[in-house]
């Protein structure tokens, strides 16, 4: 059987400060992405979506559960093992300038991982104006600074500079949710391409408060209430015939 490329267990975080009650922000989350997949994870705002991802890229230590990527438990990898991990898991933010450095051009930024893994300069140029035209951009990009583009060529840039490295996970958390409608339409456009491009081989986890969204992109979809995964399924079924009280009422708000 085919193995799953991210696997969750479990996941846990409770948030604790001092005088106040704990926060059980993500509370014993489980699910399974397959390769080539692409799977929503919907949600109101504070429901643990990115507290969630933020374990998951291993940026926030869980305070129970386990994550295995590839079959490999990644939950306790820090420092420089994480290099490892991040060349099978990239990251695209609600913030496309959030992926670069403002004193560097994009061209830098998307070749940096390169760089960082021994390529040459010329044949790291060379593959930059590839990745930049794959996401829709062309090659003269590289040589502008991240304040010289627009929102939505800023987060093809990034998207760029995500699949650099080839990962087999792409993670996206609100990655469209700063552009305006039109912008939101082309990203996703862009990653569907993307996904038939790399040959079904990128799988992706598609954060998102917009169930519309995720319906038109994602295989599957799961949803978020209070730290817990209250439902999932196929978004077209999720959307017609809701189970719970919770995601009849997100699904109501958007019709
Ligand atoms: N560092 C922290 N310390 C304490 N509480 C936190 C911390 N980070 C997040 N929280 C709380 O955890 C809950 C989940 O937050 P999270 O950011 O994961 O939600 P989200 O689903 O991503 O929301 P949004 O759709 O607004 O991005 C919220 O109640 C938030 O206030
Ligand atoms: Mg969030």
């Amino acid at each position: 059987m085919e193995q799953p490329v991210l696997k969750v267990e479990s996941l846990t975080k409770i948030f604790t400060r001092k005088g106040r009650p704990d926060m059980k922000a993500v509370d014993h989350i489980s699910f399974e992405l397959m390769p080539g997949e692409c799977l929503g994870l919907i949600g109101e705002s504070g429901s643990g979506k990115t507290t969630a991802v933020n374990m998951i890229t291993r940026l926030l230590d869980p305070t129970e559960g386990r994550i295995l990527l590839d079959g490999d438990d990644i939950t306790g990898i820090s420092g420089r093992e994480l290099r490892k991990v991040y060349a099978k898991m990239q990251m695209v933010f609600q913030t496309p300038a959030e992926s670069f450095d403002p004193r560097r051009t994009l061209g830098d930024g998307i070749g940096e991982s390169l760089r960082n893994n021994g390529w040459g300069r010329a044949r790291t140029k060379m593959e930059v104006a590839e990745l930049l035209e794959r996401c829709g951009l062309s090659a003269d990009f590289a040589s502008r600074y991240p304040h010289q583009v627009s929102g939505g060529q800023c987060q093809r840039a990034a998207i760029a500079r995500a699949l650099a490295i080839k990962p087999k996970l792409l993670i996206c958390d609100e990655a469209t949710s700063a552009l305006d409608v039109t912008i939101q339409k082309e990203i996703i456009a862009l990653l569907n391409d993307l996904r038939w491009k790399l040959g079904g081989n990128l799988s992706i986890l598609f954060i998102c408060h917009d169930i519309a969204l995720v319906q038109q992109f994602c295989d599957r979809v799961l949803v978020m209430y209070r730290g817990k995964i209250v439902e999932q399924g196929r978004p077209d079924d999720v959307i017609r015939n809701p189970q719970n009280d919770y995601t009849k009422r997100l699904i109501e708000s958007i019709l």
